[in-house]
């Protein structure tokens, strides 16, 4: 006799069905897999797995740049609204779908005021310095790595179609970028006691005695977009947004970062290696009952940490 489904055994039933029901999850994951649907908040999949160790602008690796022509500002154009519009905006206003979920929220290139860069404080970036901040994305914010993901040509291409989002490109030159030729003594002990007097000379208002970020300026400060900011903690490694390598240290101290409070310091170039050594010597890898520097999914007042 042929049995019917409602002539077997209740508890059959019951197991064929729940087989029935894993399949289709096993099913649907693969297809959200391989259809590259969104991960959490809505952020692609690649994103979420993008290397995140910690970068330093200053060493980026560069070889000559391709010839700015009319192909390499299609190909830029085609980058920036696969993989830059989503944060940035279509027109690079900082307005894109994601930019509400970020802390700091993306840049808005339109005005021209840019952070990370070698030229004086009130210039615009070389195509160089755009070039450092694409490849090692800014540490401790949302902003990628991009030279784990985008080939270098790719780069070059998207920093020429970046500079059509802000006109300013397009009426001033870059400023003349500031080399800081490495110091006559390097004896580092010395450096930093140096450095120590400088830092109580100029930093202490707003980086704090012990440089924790907490200095008499440094409650409800704002960036030039108003949005708020904070001086730098010296004792969180993982947070120096352009890396925390003597290197690093020095150009921001010499360049400041535009459109923060964070000014720029005319103190000579053995100064400015002593004050850098100075904080240096406050960064810590980890620090003790911090949060694990390990991944983070994207979300609220993320960290792209580092993994170690
Ligand atoms: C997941 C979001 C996200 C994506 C995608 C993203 N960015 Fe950003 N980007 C940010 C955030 C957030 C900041 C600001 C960080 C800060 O204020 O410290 C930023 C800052 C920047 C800056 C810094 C400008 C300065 O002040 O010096 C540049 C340049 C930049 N992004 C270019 C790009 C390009 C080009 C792409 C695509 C290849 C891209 N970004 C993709 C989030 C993103
Ligand atoms: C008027 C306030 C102010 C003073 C004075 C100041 N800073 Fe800062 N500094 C800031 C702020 C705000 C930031 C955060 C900028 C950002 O997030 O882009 C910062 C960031 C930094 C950073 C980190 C940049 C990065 O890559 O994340 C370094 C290094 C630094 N300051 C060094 C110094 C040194 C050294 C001095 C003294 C010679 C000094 N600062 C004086 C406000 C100040």
């Amino acid at each position: 006799m042929l049995l019917k489904s409602s002539h077997l055994p209740h508890s059959v039933y019951l197991h064929w069905k729940r087989w029935f029901f894993i399949l289709a999850m096993v099913l649907l994951y693969l297809f959200l897999l391989v259809s590259g649907v969104k991960g959490q908040q809505g952020m692609p999949w690649h994103w979420m797995h993008m290397p995140r160790a910690l970068q330093s602008w200053t060493s980026v690796k560069m070889s000559s740049p391709p010839a700015a022509d009319s192909e390499l500002l299609i190909t830029g154009k085609k980058v920036y609204l696969n993989n830059c519009a989503a944060c940035h905006g279509d027109m690079g206003k900082g307005d894109g779908r994601w930019a509400n979920y970020l802390v700091p929220r993306p840049r808005n290139f339109s005005r021209g005021i840019f952070r990370f860069k070698s030229t004086p404080s009130g210039t615009l970036p070389t195509d160089n310095d755009l070039f450092r901040t694409i490849s090692a994305g800014i540490n401790a914010t949302a902003m990628p790595s991009w030279q784990f993901v985008l080939p270098e040509k790719e780069r070059w291409a998207v920093v020429s179609y970046l500079k059509t989002l802000c006109k300013d490109f397009a009426e001033e030159a870059a400023g003349k970028p500031i080399i800081l030729t490495p110091s006559s003594d390097i004896t580092p002990g010395r450096m930093v006691q140096e450095g120590k007097e400088i830092f109580r000379k100029n930093c202490v208002e707003c980086h704090g005695p012990e440089g924790y970020g907490d200095g008499p300026s440094a409650l409800n400060m704002e960036d030039s977009f108003g949005d708020p900011i904070e001086p730098r903690n010296f004792h969180r490694a993982a947070e120096f947004k352009r890396g925390h390598t003597l290197a690093d240290i020095a150009l921001v101290v010499a360049t400041g970062n535009d459109g923060t409070p964070m000014p720029s310091f005319d103190l000579g170039k053995e100064n400015i290696w002593n004050v850098a050594s100075f904080v240096m010597s406050l960064a810590k890898e980890k620090e003790e009952g911090s949060e694990p520097n390990g991944y983070c999914p994207m979300g609220m007042g993320m960290r792209m940490g580092m993994k170690r």
